[in-house]
């Protein structure tokens, strides 16, 4: 390493050293007050088991060995940890396909091994949020075994059955309507035993719980319980939005061109709008009837109050606002706005147009913003121009982060993990990428190994990883960001610092700045009494300089000192001259 860099490196590591130890001095001065609202200002880190860390050498990722890396995130500063699933499962959706709510599946590790996660991560002040999949099951879960065995068994009404149409003693018939598989094709399967098609939204090993059946309601409410007692922090509800389907049973409308030609999707099917199984509003009463069962959790105690966080692709912030609830029938406290996060492209004017939606419609409530999952291609390949991607994922974790409200990412983000595609079908393991491939590779890209150094397995493993380790870990790791104090992960660490440190930052009110700018975002953010924060961030690949004073800013010409700033850029004289390089950012307190 170049000496000044190393040089730099060190009194990086100081300043974020004696910053981490003025916000744990803080938060352990009020640490009963906050543990009730540890939520509102929190970072959330999403980890994918399979693919974070590697204890036993299987080359899959495991709960040992998340424990093992949990250094690794208290240095970054998280609040909480969300595991993507780890009950038993066939794997069929590497998860998501749950064949028993109250174990741990054998892959990785044990309830031992879970309790030991939750201790270790409670001493690092971290949080450990389960995701709970409420609107299928596996179809080798016991209630589907039961449900498919007979049409007169206790279990056959926890599931959705049907009769086909113009079936006969002979015939299937065809599928009750023309729904579909968000993994393609029909969402109806043939049950040749029972004689009677059942639905799944996803795949077919994914059959939909009946929640018109009020004991399915029951059932959860005790799985709730039961993840809640060992010392969970709360929940991210997986496809909550689909829960129901219209009672009707009415067809989905068939998406059109202009001159009236059925859109055909990845999979080759005629495109839907899918209103009648998504977004039916009887799934407000459901999550307020599991908030009862959260709520009766003691919120002044770690690790404080129970967290609803909602998988809820939306179409528009006056839905997302409904997933809130009302203060006596609460909700969600964190449904996702994926509205920001996934515009997917870097256009200044949807983006001041989305984050003003969520800081002015939201009620009192507290954004989640998040711009990537493991459902998704990763940042480079959505907002990427491949020349500045490091720059433009500084950019992004600068929205996430420097926005009022929870900031959700997902593991290898603080790195700029690239998006690595598999080149042959026969290496994809997603079923959706197997379903769609070529024209949808799936999300084996997404769901690489974690790269936290430049061995042959980045650190992953000591065996086979059961996804190739990208060839990027030579330079995107860990280990070497850690070192380089320019890195995209000290800017992560330094802005979560801010976030935690500094009250402006932790709660100030998000104002948009210089609204007609269509290459550079700006906002501020402000708390009566204090000295206000802008922050600038430029879209473009030119440099660009930007007049923060006068318009609705009430911001005068004047110094403001610099609290972040990219690698290359300055410090300005004053607000009405802020230069930035390409992509640049700039965060600064007016004087
Ligand atoms: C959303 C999850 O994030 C995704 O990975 C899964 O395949 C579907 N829901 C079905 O559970």
């Amino acid at each position: 390493m170049h000496w000044t860099k190393s040089i730099a490196a060190c009194a990086l590591a100081l300043i974020l050293g004696l910053m981490a130890t003025a916000a744990r001095g803080q938060s352990a001065q009020s640490n009963s007050e906050n543990l009730k609202d540890w939520w509102k200002n929190a970072v959330i880190y999403e980890i994918y088991p399979r693919s974070f860390q590697d204890s036993n050498g299987d080359g899959v990722g495991d709960l040992n060995g998340i424990t093992q890396r949990l250094d690794h995130l208290k240095e970054l500063g998280v609040d909480a940890i969300w595991l993507s699933p780890i009950y038993p499962s066939p794997q069929a959706d590497f998860g998501y396909d749950i064949s028993d709510y109250e174990a741990i599946d054998p892959l990785y590790g044990t309830l031992a091994d879970f309790d030991r996660l939750v201790a270790e991560a409670k001493k690092r002040n971290i949080r450990v949020i389960m995701d709970m999949v409420m609107n299928h099951t596996s179809d080798e879960h016991k209630w589907f075994q039961e449900s498919r065995s007979s049409r007169d068994n206790p279990y056959r009404d926890w599931y959705v059955w049907k009769d086909g149409k113009g079936e006969t003693s002979t015939d299937k018939g065809e599928p009750p309507n023309n729904w579909q598989s968000d993994f393609g094709h029909s969402a109806w399967e043939w049950d040749a035993k029972t004689r009677q098609y059942y639905y799944h939204k996803f795949y077919i090993k994914q059959p939909d719980l009946n929640w018109n059946n009020h004991k399915v309601h029951e059932a959860f409410k005790d799985i709730i319980r039961f993840w809640l007692d060992r010392g969970v922090a709360g929940f991210r509800f997986d496809a909550i939005t689909t829960l129901f389907e219209d009672p009707q049973w009415r067809d989905d409308e068939v998406l059109k061109d202009k001159n009236g030609q059925p859109f055909k999707n990845a999979y080759g099917d005629i495109a839907l709008n899918d209103t009648m199984t998504n977004n039916l509003p009887e799934v407000h009463s459901v999550m307020q009837e599991m908030r009862v069962v959260a709520d009766q959790y003691k919120p002044n105690e770690f690790p404080g109050a129970r967290v609803f966080i909602g998988e809820t692709y939306l179409p528009n912030i006056a839905e997302l606002a409904k997933q809130y609830g009302t203060p006596e029938h609460p909700e969600f406290q964190l449904p996702m706005d994926t509205q920001v996060g996934f515009i997917n492209k870097l256009d200044v004017a949807q983006f001041r147009e989305k984050l003003n939606d969520v800081e002015t419609r939201i009620g009192d409530n507290v954004p989640l913003l998040v711009f990537d999952n493991h459902d998704n291609p990763r940042l480079d390949a959505r907002y990427g121009d491949t020349l500045h991607n490091q720059e433009i994922e500084r950019a992004i974790a600068t929205i996430l982060l420097a926005s009022r409200g929870t900031s959700l990412f997902y593991y290898g983000d603080e790195i700029g993990m690239k998006t690595t595609q598999p080149e042959r079908v026969e290496d994809v393991k997603d079923p959706v990428g197997r379903t769609g491939w070529p024209r949808d590779k799936g999300r084996d890209g997404e769901r690489t190994p974690m790269q936290w150094d430049d061995s042959i397995n980045a650190g992953f493993t000591t065996g086979t990883p059961w996804l190739p380790v990208p060839p990027t870990n030579a330079t995107v790791n860990a280990r070497a960001a850690s070192d380089d104090p320019y890195s995209l992960l000290n800017w992560y660490k330094e802005l979560i610092q801010l976030k935690k440190t500094n009250p402006v930052m932790a709660h100030g009110a998000n104002v948009m700045l210089d609204p007609g700018n269509p290459k550079v975002l700006s906002w501020m953010r402000q708390t009566a009494g204090a000295a206000p924060i802008v922050v600038s961030v430029n879209f473009s690949a030119e440099p660009q300089t930007v007049n923060l004073s006068g318009g609705n800013s009430g911001l005068k010409a004047g110094s403001v000192k610099t609290l972040m700033k990219s690698p290359a850029g300055s410090d300005p004289s004053s607000l009405d001259h802020i230069e930035l390089p390409a992509f640049g950012v700039y965060i600064g307190q007016v004087q």
